[in-house]
């Protein structure tokens, strides 16, 4: 027989196939991304591509009018009955004759390059675990008696050489329904993620639209979820909530702590947890518009101790050195025992943990940042309730967790709140006057201008108390150790005593609203909070022999709302240059996103985690001496010399 060129672009993959070989079959001899769902019977069109005629000097090929078949009756009808591009063809129809150069557009590539939404916007490759498969199967015949799950496995094998389909009882209960429903032609939605496949979902005839995914992350005080498109891995509703267990404990070791007093505590944690991640599933898939079984697959980033949780195992030994993981690799289990109302057999995939205080959150964040992929040296501090800690380049990454508790998220502070309408978010206060201007959630004018109004002021949010405690600071109502001047010391009325120490008064709105003000004890709070996250940086650097630092990247909603300068100006943060410290938005939940869509990227992280050194700063002595140093504002004896540039 004789052979023919193939040239397909983008990819620019080249080789000889015989006459007569169809474009969708040259495609998988040659190893180029030609998506098919319905193994080549010109149903399902996503195996369209566009043949380019004439001259090709670049690649050196002549393409004549007849290089491809004519239309079929199989192409003839689809382009009649459901119409084709100008130009395209499909490619399980349409046969090479003649030396051919074929375009495959984005919408039918398996792998599509899609831009990740993060503030340095990479692209990340489509490499889902789900795919979907179009079957026809054979009908039941009272003479050959097998099961309908047997058929359909046949075919399956027989259209796309899927070997050992598993399938488990939910899936199976509604397989007969389903099969009749869709007159024995049924989209099977196909689960692999190394081992063997799966039969995940299920649905009537040709399913055109792609199938939904989730990526969580599950946080300690919250819990939230992008609901992603499957095909593009575009995002089609985010959404959040309050982790009920917030009920058991504010953080995590007194999380920990209630599973060790109550009998029965862990049981507690687990069902309120797998109850949210119910209410968020269905929320997401509302907000999109999706019905829960077309949700096929999830991902799941947290810390340790929210893994264990919600997987159902007692996280007591966390609470104790030397602070043992039940398992420490990535965990595959089926959605439905995690309380995810979703397609009846789908899986959840957590990511791995790092060590017993570093989660699969930071390595989320890990695969987002991919500091292992530079030369420059990057200290990546994930800030919540718990601060993720990552320091790192091409030769080595280091990991620790430190405590900061939750006066970061305006808790524990004394007119703190969460962020929401009428917190307060940002403050600049004159070193002269020593009088606070601010900014309220919701509403884009400063205080002392006109357009400002008369909104309602709740109270102060994260970002707001961090950038007051740093103005106050910088306008000398702080001296170095935290201590609130007096009225006389300071020169404004607005510090006012209270007992043995003062007070600052942001905002009085009494008789009718809140006195907003930062006691001694917020900036304490804060002081703790800031000399955890410093001292977890530091005990990174001394393990890496370095004292400074080339780059800071704040991840974490918070981090994407604090300002870098105050940041510096508490000494949250290592010394830096201003223009180096850059906010990541939410690294874990992108790391969550990039692993939902891509197994390829598991396996990355997952061989990654196992690279990376921990550091464990609760059993290392130098974490308190780096503590205790940290208090001060910025610090006591390490310098800063890019602030006083
Ligand atoms: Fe389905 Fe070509 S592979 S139409």
């Amino acid at each position: 027989v004789e052979d023919a060129l193939v040239i397909f672009t983008p990819s620019g993959k080249r080789g000889r196939v015989a006459k007569g070989t169809s474009v969708l079959e040259a495609a998988r001899k040659l190893g180029v991304d030609l998506d098919s769902v319905c193994g080549g019977r010109g149903i399902c069109s996503k195996c369209q591509i566009t043949p380019g005629y004439g001259d090709f000097p670049k690649h050196g090929v002549k393409v004549a009018e007849d290089a491809l078949s004519a239309f079929n009756a199989v192409e003839e009808r689809y382009d009649r009955v459901r119409g084709l591009k100008p130009g395209r063809r499909l490619g399980c129809q349409a046969c090479i004759q003649g030396d051919v150069v074929l375009d495959v557009p984005p919408e039918s590539q398996v792998h599509k390059q899609v831009i990740r939404k993060s503030a340095s916007e990479r692209v990340m490759e489509m490499d889902a675990a789900v795919r979907l498969c179009l079957v026809d199967v054979a009908e039941p015949d009272m003479h050959v008696p097998t099961g309908d799950f047997e058929r359909l496995a046949a075919a399956l094998e027989e259209a796309f050489g899927i070997k050992g389909l598993q399938v488990d009882i939910e899936v199976l209960s509604k397989l007969q329904s389903v099969l009749r429903k869709g007159k024995w032609q049924v989209t099977c939605a196909i689960w692999q993620d190394g081992g063997a496949p799966r039969l995940v979902g299920l649905f009537p005839g040709l399913r055109e639209t792609p199938v939904y995914g989730l990526a969580i992350d599950l946080g300690s005080t919250t819990i939230a979820g992008h609901l992603v498109e499957l095909g593009a891995g575009a995002v089609l509703a985010s959404s959040g909530l309050m982790n009920p267990q917030i009920r058991f404990g504010e953080d995590l070791m007194s999380r920990v702590s209630y599973a060790m007093m109550n009998k029965g505590g862990d049981v507690e944690m687990t069902a309120a947890v797998r109850a949210a991640l119910g209410d968020l599933t269905q929320a997401l898939a509302e907000e999109a518009g999706v019905s829960a079984d077309e949700i096929v697959e999830t991902v799941i980033v947290c810390n340790p101790v929210m893994h264990h949780l919600v997987l159902g195992i007692d996280p007591v030994e966390l609470g104790q050195a030397p602070f043992a993981l039940a398992h420490s690799g990535s965990v595959t289990v089926p959605a439905r025992t995690l309380g995810m109302p979703i397609a009846p057999g789908a899986m959840t995939y957590l990511l791995p943990l790092i060590a017993g205080h570093v989660g699969a959150d930071a390595a989320a964040v890990a695969l987002s940042e991919s500091p292992e992929t530079r030369d420059d040296l990057s200290l990546i501090v994930d800030v919540g309730t718990n601060a993720e800690i990552l320091l790192g380049n091409k030769t080595r990454v280091l990991a620790c967790s430190s405590p900061t508790g939750p006066a970061f998220e305006g808790a524990q502070i004394s007119s703190g709140q969460r962020a929401a309408p009428g917190a307060i978010e940002r403050i600049e206060i004159n070193p002269e006057t020593r009088e606070p201007r601010f900014r309220i959630i919701g509403n884009e004018h400063w205080s002392d201008e006109p357009d400002f109004g008369t909104p309602q002021i709740t109270g102060i949010c994260g970002s707001g108390i961090i950038e007051a405690v740093a103005e106050m600071r910088m306008a000398g109502i702080l001296d170095a150790s935290g201590l609130i001047g007096s009225a006389e010391q300071v020169g404004t009325p607005r510090c006012v005593a209270t007992g043995r120490t003062h007070e600052y008064v942001i905002y009085d709105g009494r008789p009718d609203g809140p006195r907003i003000t930062v006691t001694q004890g917020d900036i304490r709070a804060i002081q703790l909070a800031k000399s955890a996250l410093y001292a977890g940086a530091r005990l990174l650097m001394d393990e890496m022999g370095v004292d400074r630092v080339d780059r800071v990247v704040l991840a974490g909603a918070f981090g994407a709302h604090i300002s870098a300068k105050h940041a510096m100006v508490l000494g949250m943060i290592p010394d830096a240059p201003l223009s180096q410290v850059s906010s990541a938005g939410n690294a874990a939940g992108t790391g969550a996103r990039m692993a939902l869509c891509s197994v390829a990227a598991r396996r990355a992280i997952e061989a990654q985690v196992r690279r990376i050194h921990k550091v464990e700063t609760a059993i290392e002595p130098r974490f308190q001496e780096h503590f205790v140093a940290a208090n001060a504002m910025p610090h006591a004896s390490d310098p800063f010399p890019e602030l006083s540039k």
